[in-house]
């Protein structure tokens, strides 16, 4: 497939998301490059559905690259759309995925250790204003506490961060079915190959960590996916 056809699938798969929550999806064709689309599978093979996904449970796929990791979760609140980003899939828009790489020094989910990950309880944390807050279903980085919103497109709550964490882009089909199909907004996945492509070499057991996700990505609960969680 050419890659004018490919971007133009892309664009109207993502369209397509957008559309099943009547969210406008402003400038996709311009931002995105060509992504591929992965669908989602649980390790048993079977696929991952909008139905299948309890509140709270946070699983890691890679997308868009074999060797970037990507949180996906069913939040306890809804994830409207706005500007920059379609918002959460299903009837609640509560379903949404994001780049699990932190905008500041880019932690990350590792096999052996994560310092980011999504929090289903309450986290305290001092916003811009230098207020103190403490908010349930957040994404929060320990290694310098930043804190990420999921139901507000990943925009950054608390601490270093500069931008929000990339928004996955998902598509649902008739029966349910989940696919990544897009990566919205800034991300550092060319850094972070850059920086990180050695370990995670040896680490996925790939030889290059530039490969474009399958067409099925597996998705894993991120309490499995890393040994240690560290939590601040
Ligand atoms: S790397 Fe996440 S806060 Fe610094």
């Amino acid at each position: 497939m050419d890659r004018r056809r490919f971007n133009s699938l892309c664009t109207g798969l993502l369209a397509g998301a957008a559309g099943l929550h009547t969210q406008s999806f402003a400038n996709a064709s311009e931002t995105s490059p060509p992504y591929p689309e992965s669908k989602l599978f649980y390790p048993d093979n079977t696929p991952v559905t909008l139905d299948s996904l309890d509140s709270g449970k946070a699983y890691v796929f890679s997308y868009p690259y074999r060797t970037t990791p990507c949180f996906l979760v069913r939040l306890g609140a809804s994830a409207p759309g706005g500007q920059s980003w379609p918002g959460g899939l299903d009837t609640d828009q509560s379903v949404v995925a994001f780049s699990a790489i932190c905008s500041h020094k880019m932690s990350h989910p590792a096999k052996p250790i994560s310092h980011i990950s999504y929090r289903e309880s309450p986290v305290t944390f001092y916003d811009a204003s230098g207020t103190k807050q403490t908010r349930q279903g957040v994404i929060s980085c320990c290694s310098e506490r930043s804190v990420y919103d999921p139901a507000n497109g990943g925009a950054v709550l608390s601490g270093p961060a500069p931008v929000p964490l990339a928004a996955i882009a998902l598509h649902s089909d008739s029966s349910g079915r989940l696919s990544a199909v897009g990566s919205i907004g800034p991300d550092q996945y060319e850094q972070f190959l850059e920086k990180f492509g050695f370990r995670l070499a040896m680490e996925y057991g790939i030889t290059d960590v530039r490969a474009r996700a399958a067409d099925k990505t597996e998705i894993v609960l991120a309490t499995d996916f890393s040994h240690q969680q560290v939590l601040c």
